[in-house]
């Protein structure tokens, strides 16, 4: 039988990539560069299924080619917000991607964030390894309790409640939640949590907000300079979810007038680039590289369950994590 041709969009790990090339006819991109919107327009014309990252643009001006080859977008990644699913379906591709996997540490990574920017982690870290620290001092670099205090959660899917079972658990904080529709009441037993109606009931009441809702046009600067101002004054924000959600040039306003307390964010809008009003932050704000999911054992799985997808869908079944 011939195999299925499979493009794969940057490096994966090699255990993964192993496995791809023992069962389909697989193209690697071993410069592991981006690709362009000409260089995925010419894959969609000559494979069978494309294996994107977020770092792909894979919007109408990629997807819109005539008599495309590709039959499915298996991304690797949970979020799918760079992909345009109408075209896709449009253009009868089926699109999916790797949930699960990677929940435990993406909220790993954002309890870390909420620990950093709290009790000042980052700027401790700069200031000593700069020479700076010239020793303990009863005043210096004092931060914010983080154990008991209220978190908000924006979004309370699979990550948002991996979260809420860190906090809850661990720190014994109290556990708000906002999400599009009703969280069952036994998952909410789970964490003691309280569900409410809006965002803006939510913001006045938490110490700390975290972001775990998809990106995407519905979800487009939730986070606004209003809503900034709903937060409370020595309140933290954590973005471990996509940057189009936070509006960035409000954020940095807001961290600059300390009008809250502090952000931490994994996640930005354009990808690598910064705004450049975050890069002037630099007391209360840390920020990472999109590290959520970046751990051996999440990444491995993240690969290994896009190969699920694709024997599934090759193999003519419905796949287990089809989005479009
Ligand atoms: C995800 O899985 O969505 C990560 O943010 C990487 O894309």
């Amino acid at each position: 039988m011939v195999k299925p041709s499979v493009l794969v969009t940057r490096r994966w790990p090699a255990a993964v990539e192993q496995k791809l090339a023992h069962d389909f006819d697989v193209e690697l991109n071993r410069s592991d560069r981006p690709l362009t919107p000409s260089e995925l327009r010419a894959a969609f014309l000559k494979y069978d299924a494309v294996l994107p990252t977020v770092t792909d643009r894979i919007g109408a001006e990629a997807l819109d080619v005539p008599k495309a080859q590709t039959k499915i977008l298996a991304n690797y990644g949970v979020g799918y917000s760079h992909i345009d699913l109408d075209t896709a379906r449009r253009h009868g591709m089926a699109v999916t991607n790797t949930p699960d996997v990677l929940s435990e540490c993406t909220a790993d990574l954002a309890m870390t964030l909420m620990l950093m920017v709290a009790r000042r982690a980052g700027e401790g870290e700069r200031e000593l390894r700069d020479g700076l620290w010239d020793g303990w001092c009863p005043t210096h670099l004092v931060g914010t309790k983080v154990s008991g205090k209220v978190l908000g959660i924006v979004g309370f899917g699979r990550i948002g409640q991996e979260m809420a079972r860190r906090a809850h658990s661990g720190f014994g904080m109290k556990i708000v939640v906002f999400n599009r529709s009703p969280v069952a009441p036994e998952v909410l037993e789970r964490f003691e949590a309280v569900q409410v109606e809006s965002l803006d009931a939510l913001l006045p009441q938490c110490d700390f907000v975290s972001l775990h809702c998809p990106g995407g046009p519905e979800t487009r600067k939730l986070i606004n300079s209003r809503r900034l101002d709903l937060m409370k004054e020595d309140a933290f924000l954590i973005n471990t979810a996509r940057g189009e959600v936070v509006d960035e040039a409000a954020l940095a306003q807001s961290l600059m007038f300390e009008t809250i307390g502090g952000a931490a964010l994994d996640v930005f809008e354009r990808e690598p680039a910064i705004h450049p009003m975050l890069e002037q932050c630099t007391r209360n704000l840390v920020m990472l590289p999109h590290l959520g999911s970046a751990t051996r054992e999440a990444r491995q799985a993240m690969g290994f369950r896009v190969l699920d997808n694709l024997h599934d869908f090759f193999e003519g079944k419905q796949p287990r994590d089809r989005v479009a």
